[in-house]
């Protein structure tokens, strides 16, 4: 759902964009009518390097949106390694194109996968949580090996990818509003504030658009949640 408002939103500033989607039967109307957008109708995982490669061809900034379907075949069956899976086969399709300036890499992760290379703590709580959604969610352990591939094999020296993932507390449905990035989650998690998709969709969009906003947050994974004080947005901080 995400990855439809992100569309929305570069479509609204004029962006060209391609999206990869298994069917269309979820975009609007005005969106497979609007002239900036090409639709890939495709399985993410069934295409092929060349395929892909092509897909991402002259791309400024890639992003991935992708989430296991939250139902039993989604969460325990194939492809289980989907979001690690996309985003190694995105990266290398990046890679193999070799232009000339960097493309940005945008993974939509989750908070309750931590900055490995920052000392965040948690509490009991949380990490008794994670704990339980590690092992009993496949889905969290494809977020977490999804984020390990980001900083440890596609690292911060790649001359062809830069990334940000991006790590959102608890999904809502509502409209833009203020938020918050943080480079840890400093109320804690799963803790009440939740983070909008659009708010998501937005960042992501500033991300791509902005580049001391990018420069502030690429090789890293920002926190996510919508501003306890609505009146008050402190995005890039
Ligand atoms: N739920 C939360 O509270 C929460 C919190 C933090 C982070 N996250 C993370 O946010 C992401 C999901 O966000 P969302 O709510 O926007 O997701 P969503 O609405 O469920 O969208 C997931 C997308 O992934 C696609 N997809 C699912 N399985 C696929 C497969 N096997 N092959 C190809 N495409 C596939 C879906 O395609 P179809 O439309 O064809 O099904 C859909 O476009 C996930 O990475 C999740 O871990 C979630």
């Amino acid at each position: 759902m995400t990855g439809r408002l992100l569309v929305a939103q570069l479509l609204d500033k004029e962006h060209k964009v391609r999206v990869i989607v298994r069917s269309t039967d979820n975009l609007s109307e005005s969106v497979l009518k609007n002239p900036d957008i090409t639709v890939i109708e495709a399985s993410i995982l069934d295409l092929t390097d060349e395929e892909m490669a092509g897909h991402v061809r002259n791309c400024d900034a890639v992003a991935s949106c992708l989430g296991h379907v939250m139902d039993f075949k989604g969460m325990y069956g194939a492809p289980r390694q989907l979001c690690t899976e996309a985003t190694r086969r995105m990266c290398s399709a990046i890679e193999s194109n070799r232009h000339s300036a960097p493309t940005k890499f945008i993974l939509m992760n989750t908070v309750g996968v931590k900055n490995p290379e920052l000392e965040e703590s948690r509490s009991w709580y949380e990490r008794g949580l994670l704990t339980l959604l590690r092992y009993g969610l496949p889905p969290h352990k494809d977020n977490e090996t999804a984020a390990e591939y980001l900083f440890q094999d596609v690292g911060k020296e790649n001359q062809y990818v830069e990334w940000c993932s991006v790590r959102p507390d608890s999904l809502i449905n509502a409209d833009v509003s203020a938020y918050d990035i943080e480079e840890s989650p400093s109320t804690g998690i799963f803790t009440g504030r939740p983070t909008s998709r659009s708010n998501v969709a937005h960042f992501m969009t500033e991300l791509i658009e902005n580049a001391a906003l990018w420069n502030r947050w690429q090789f890293r994974a920002p926190v996510i949640m919508n501003a306890v004080d609505p009146g008050e947005t402190t995005v890039g901080r």
